[in-house]
């Protein structure tokens, strides 16, 4: 009988883990998971998904006997860990294996954005460059760069960022022991610098923390990039700041109501975009997909779980 329910898409080598070592069953596989959930919930120990799926109330109240929920993704904010919590499930995430990636894919927003280079490469493939040259950009060096978020991916940004000699700056709840400087207010952080980098996780705590007060202050001249989640950025007024030319340019891996992005916004030729493939490659899902087998295993065997969430501590 099927003991692990799945959630999220996973890849070939995913699948043949958990062949291996569960009795798994594929919700995309089920044509009526409400009626299948009602006959074999009570089997299920175990839920792999992902941070854009959670894990639906309806499937948590159906899964009485569920010990983990392991999500494929650092970020875990569609998943409800107050109710895990009090159901005693702990949640563990994949943190950690991902930060290089996802700040590989930061710094190639910022140096698409910077040096306009969707429009260059637009410009010599379209064969306007026979009409006249393309624009002149801003360059990729010394630049100040805000981050919102300096946490493990933002962290590994920085590194990424060094041989351009940038000025960094950082806004979040709390002071680190880090060589850059600390802004308390993100407005004043935006004011100062030329390019906000976001990193930081969804949720009610950062809902549109980067609003349109926000976007004024980085300005004309400012380059808003977010490869946290979608719903720290007010899309709406975003659109009329990159429409109006209140902000410069954006680039985004993420967006309020994914997979669906407006499209003002994608009309928009100040607006690089790219569809949440911030940890997308081959190497890192692997780690991610390791990762979040390896917790489940780790549940399995009445091991200790390598990853969990904080909110999940008290569990543990
Ligand atoms: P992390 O190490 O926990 O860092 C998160 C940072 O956000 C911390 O520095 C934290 O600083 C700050 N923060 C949290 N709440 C805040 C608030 N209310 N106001 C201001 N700052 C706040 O997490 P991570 O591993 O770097 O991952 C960050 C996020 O990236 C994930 O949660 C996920 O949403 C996103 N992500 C996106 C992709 C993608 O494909 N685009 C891939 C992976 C992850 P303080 O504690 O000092 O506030
Ligand atoms: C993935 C992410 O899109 O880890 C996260 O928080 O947003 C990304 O790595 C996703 O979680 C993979 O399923």
């Amino acid at each position: 009988m099927p003991d692990t329910l799945i959630i999220c898409p996973t890849t070939d080598r995913m699948d043949a883990r958990l062949r291996d070592g569960f009795d798994p069953i594929f919700l995309r596989d089920l044509d009526d998971p409400v009626a299948w959930l009602a006959a074999h919930g009570a089997g299920i120990h175990y839920v792999l998904t992902d941070g854009h799926l959670g894990v639906p109330a309806d499937i948590l109240v159906a899964l009485p006997a569920l010990a983990l929920i392991s999500s494929y993704g650092v970020g875990y904010d569609a998943i409800d860990t107050g109710a895990a919590t009090e159901r005693g499930i702990p949640v563990t995430h994949t943190p950690g294996v991902l930060d290089a990636e996802v700040a590989t894919s930061a710094l190639l927003l910022c140096l698409t954005c910077w040096r306009g280079f969707e429009g260059a490469m637009e410009h010599a493939r379209s064969g306007r460059w026979t009409n006249g040259s393309y624009r002149l950009t801003r360059s990729a060096d010394n630049r100040r760069v805000g981050i919102l978020g300096l946490g493990r991916i933002g962290k590994a940004f920085v590194r990424k960022l060094a041989p351009f000699d940038a000025d960094i700056l950082y806004h979040g709840r709390s002071k680190q022991d880090v060589p850059h400087r600390y802004y308390t207010a993100l407005t004043d952080m935006a004011r100062d610098c030329d390019t906000l980098v976001s990193f930081a996780p969804g949720g009610a705590a950062t809902h549109h923390l980067i609003n349109a007060e926000v976007m004024a202050a980085l300005g004309p001249d400012g380059t808003l990039i977010n490869v946290g989640r979608g719903s720290v950025v007010d899309e709406g007024a975003l659109i009329t700041a990159l429409q109006t030319g209140t902000l410069g340019a954006a680039g985004l891996d993420v967006f309020e109501h994914e997979p669906h992005i407006p499209d003002a916004l994608r009309a928009l030729p100040n607006a690089v975009l790219s569809p949440h493939v911030g940890s997308a490659t081959v190497e890192t899902r692997r780690a991610m997909g390791d990762l979040a087998i390896d917790n489940l295993v780790a549940a399995r065997d009445g091991a200790p779980l390598l990853t969990p969430v904080p909110e999940s501590a008290a569990l543990l």
